[in-house]
């Protein structure tokens, strides 16, 4: 049976990276990893790694994305959770069978081989939720 294994990383959109990173690496001290510009999810991403998992700090790049659009609806703020998982396959048909919405049916896979899928937050008491599988 698939199973949760951890909190991989907290995703926040923002408008101003710069900005950001003056709060979260020089105001917290959380040493910032790597930003990277994202291009088939156009965003630019900071990753900020802390105890295992990450805070993401993601910009969209184009006004025309769906993360774009999310940012000018309700502004900056916290985007989604990802929770690590031994199986998606297996747990994105198990969810799918308890009645879940899913926003991906199917696992997608990232630039660097990470398989990913989002739950639909209706489903999820209002958070947007990320599998992944590593
Ligand atoms: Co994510």
């Amino acid at each position: 049976m698939p199973h949760v294994k951890n909190i991989n990383h907290v995703a926040i959109v923002v408008d101003d990276m710069e900005k950001s990173l003056h709060f979260w690496r020089d105001s917290l001290g959380i040493p910032l990893h790597e930003v990277r510009d994202v291009p088939a999810e156009k965003s630019q991403v900071a990753f900020l790694p802390l105890a295992g998992a990450e805070i993401e700090l993601v910009q969209p790049t184009t006004p025309d994305s769906g993360l774009a659009k999310y940012l000018a609806k309700r502004g900056a703020g916290m985007h989604h959770v990802c929770l690590e998982v031994d199986d998606i396959d297996g747990m994105l048909a198990e969810l799918k069978q308890k009645g879940i919405r899913l926003i991906n049916e199917e696992a997608r896979t990232a630039a660097d081989g990470k398989r990913y899928a989002f739950i639909h937050p209706e489903s999820a008491s209002g958070v947007l939720v990320e599998l992944y599988q590593v």
